[in-house]
């Protein structure tokens, strides 16, 4: 065989290769569709997400001058979360990404901006949610970094790891800074739950005899060539999670927090968990259950059965959207501006009211972060990108 023949014998295997891949993932959403939504079972459709989102910023319009002394514009997107004994409110930053200050700085400065709002709310946020990706490469001048940062806040911090921090020394110096997960807390009428959803990787470096900085690096890509599926919650997890919530009433609210989705939303990225299934079996009992999510990269809203998912906003930089799967209910982010390192990324704030619904608000560094057209988020023509609803999503009308 020729060189010539051997190369069209990779394209010919690398053809094949993505088609039976492509033949997995819809396998796998019809099965997902064929679990998750029974005859019958309905995800909430009093939610009303699109409606609600554009009263809030139309409400929102007229608070965004005070809010800029702060140097920021909260708007945007209000959604039931759930429903607390008193009324309080926590924050999420994730995805920091911090490389050492001598190689850039410019995700530091980004990372600092956001602990300077948070520790800036008023009245001030009960807690933050570190939600993983604090490092870019696992280095521990990197995990150090972050957490001199974050001790500018003064609030109680809860930490979640990411794939980021864990692979150069599988997760020795995070656990040392930032303790164990999983964990949980009751506060005001609300159970939280932290999740590790990215400890649970096959071991893909041993038999490629990979050096810990090779395997860190394998992990920061966004395809998994090599690591493959390696995002899930894992056997003894499941365990500690149903026991968890053994004891709480089935429809006393829970929010739970992890790096990845916990439903499939992009295998080959993964934006899932390998185990949603058990997941949702777990879950399943539950009426009001919130899943807050980092690890996309950008502003994503799902609900499959009683279970919300809320995608948040990175620090660092916004990913673009999948290309295909993303869930019907979400309404894109607008297209980020190239030229300005600080749009498309943000925290999230997240108010629980005593009794009513809950505000959410994505706090990007811009006025305007829903798209409300196509060509706004850059899903609407050849170009860029068009977004497909996810198979199962197409089988079951939202709207
Ligand atoms: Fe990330
Ligand atoms: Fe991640």
């Amino acid at each position: 065989m020729d060189r010539t023949d051997a190369l069209r014998l990779e394209h010919v295997r690398r053809q094949q290769r993505r088609h039976q891949n492509s033949g997995e993932l819809a396998r796998l959403r019809r099965e997902m569709d064929k679990t998750l939504r029974p005859p019958g079972v309905h995800p909430d459709r009093s939610l009303g997400i699109t409606r609600r989102t554009f009263l809030h910023r139309s409400l929102l319009t007229g608070a965004v001058a005070g809010a800029a002394a702060y140097g920021w514009f909260p708007l945007l997107n209000t959604i039931e979360l759930a429903y607390g004994a008193e009324t309080f409110s926590f924050a999420w930053i994730s995805d920091t990404h911090l490389y050492p200050k001598e190689v850039n700085t410019r995700f530091v400065e980004k990372a600092v901006r956001a602990v300077k709002e948070v520790q800036a709310m008023q009245p001030p946020a009960d807690f933050l949610i570190f939600g993983g990706d604090l490092a870019q490469l696992g280095d521990p001048v990197e995990l150090q970094l972050g957490n001199e940062i974050l001790k500018e806040l003064t609030i109680t911090k809860y930490f979640i790891p990411g794939e980021h921090d864990w692979y150069l020394d599988m997760g020795a110096t995070w656990e040392k800074l930032f303790g164990t997960s999983p964990w949980s807390f009751d506060h005001k009428g609300v159970r939280f739950i932290g999740l590790d959803t990215i400890s649970h990787a096959p071991d893909y470096w041993s038999a490629k005899k990979m050096t810990p900085k090779e395997r860190m690096a394998h992990m920061a890509t966004l395809d998994s060539s090599v690591a493959g599926a390696w995002a899930a919650v894992g056997r003894e997890q499941l365990t500690w999670l149903d026991r968890t919530l053994s004891d709480w009433p089935k429809d006393r609210p829970v929010v739970i927090f992890s790096h990845n989705p916990l439903y499939e939303y992009y295998p080959p990225w993964n934006f899932w968990v390998r185990d949603w299934r058990e997941v949702h079996e777990v879950l399943r009992p539950f009426t009001n259950v919130t899943n807050i999510h980092g690890h996309v990269h950008q502003v994503l809203y799902n609900e499959i059965g009683t279970l919300r998912s809320i995608g948040m906003l990175a620090t660092s930089w916004p990913w673009p959207y999948a290309p295909e799967g993303v869930p019907p209910l979400t309404i894109p982010m607008v297209r980020v501006d190239p030229g300005d390192p600080f749009d498309g990324v943000g925290w999230g704030k997240m108010t629980v009211r005593q009794g009513e619904r809950v505000d959410y608000e994505y706090m990007m560094w811009r006025q305007d972060v829903l798209a409300t057209a196509p060509w706004d988020a850059g899903t609407g023509d050849n170009i860029n990108q068009i977004l497909s609803p996810r198979l199962a999503d197409r089988m079951w009308p939202y709207q």
